[in-house]
């Protein structure tokens, strides 16, 4: 099976002929399944892409955090929800048996606030684009929010790792780097400013302890976010790939296929 991999696609950016363009390529990867590890647009633009891309290939995707702005994480989660059967949002489905030795499930995944400089001045859009960081301006609220979130990705994440079938492989898909080690930018890790948006420690320590008592099973985790690329083994049985693109390159408006798999 051909499973061609995109993240951070942002494709609210691009002009029709470069869309155009995009879709070309991706079609030439002659791909029988797309993964998509969230940021593919905006809350008022991202139905329409997961269509457009589902109509090259069946689509299973995670959402990232560029895919609220100018909505809310309630509004554009329910309309996920009512997508067909082409189109996947991984938190809603059950873990999926994709081939005898692989079985693939999701979470979109959110940077937690529980690692790197607290202190950070670095500033998101997010906390002005999505609903509901508007409505938790003050700091401490903003990281009451984003800790919660991560923990509501953790506990779905646990519920579809305990549900899935035995399998040799799991394949996760997600947004956020659930491993500080994965939060790569221009081939390092990111700063420490960085890390707390950046980083999903929920997700990576429900993904550990998996891990730590399935030592047979073989995890891969395709995430995005940092848009640097880098792969890291934080298990002897996990293996995470960051989806971005090389160092000076920027993702905005110039999509890339990340990989095709043969799964
Ligand atoms: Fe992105
Ligand atoms: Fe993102």
């Amino acid at each position: 099976m051909r499973a061609t991999w995109l993240t951070d696609i942002h494709l609210n950016f691009l002009r029709p002929l470069a869309l155009k363009a995009f879709y070309e390529r991706v079609r030439r990867e002659q791909p029988d399944i797309l993964l998509v590890t969230g940021d593919i647009a905006e809350g008022d633009s991202v139905i329409r892409f997961v269509q457009e891309l589902g109509a090259i290939a069946p689509i299973y995707f995670v959402l990232g955090n560029h895919d609220y702005y100018r909505s809310s994480i309630h509004t554009v989660r329910a309309a996920m929800e009512r997508l067909d059967t082409t189109m996947t949002w991984m938190p809603a489905c059950e873990p999926l048996k994709l081939t005898p030795r692989t079985v693939m499930l999701g979470v979109d995944g959110w940077g937690d606030a529980r690692c790197g400089d607290l202190n950070s001045t670095v500033k998101l859009s997010d906390w002005t684009r999505i609903d509901d960081f508007r409505r938790a301006a003050a700091v401490p609220a903003r990281l009451e929010l984003l800790q919660r979130l991560g923990s509501n990705e953790a506990r779905l994440l646990r519920e579809k790792l305990e549900t899935a079938p035995d399998s040799e492989n799991i394949l996760v898909l997600t947004h956020v780097p659930p491993f500080p080690e994965a939060c790569v930018y221009d081939g390092a890790q990111s700063e420490p400013g960085w890390l707390p948006w950046f980083t999903c420690i929920a997700t990576g320590e429900v993904i550990a302890e998996y891990a730590r008592a399935h030592p047979d099973t073989q995890i891969t985790v395709l995430c995005g976010h940092t848009h640097g690329t880098g792969t890291c083994r934080p298990l002897p049985n996990v293996i995470v790939r960051t989806g971005g693109w090389p160092p000076g390159v920027e993702g905005y408006g110039n999509p890339i296929v990340q990989v095709t798999l043969d799964l």
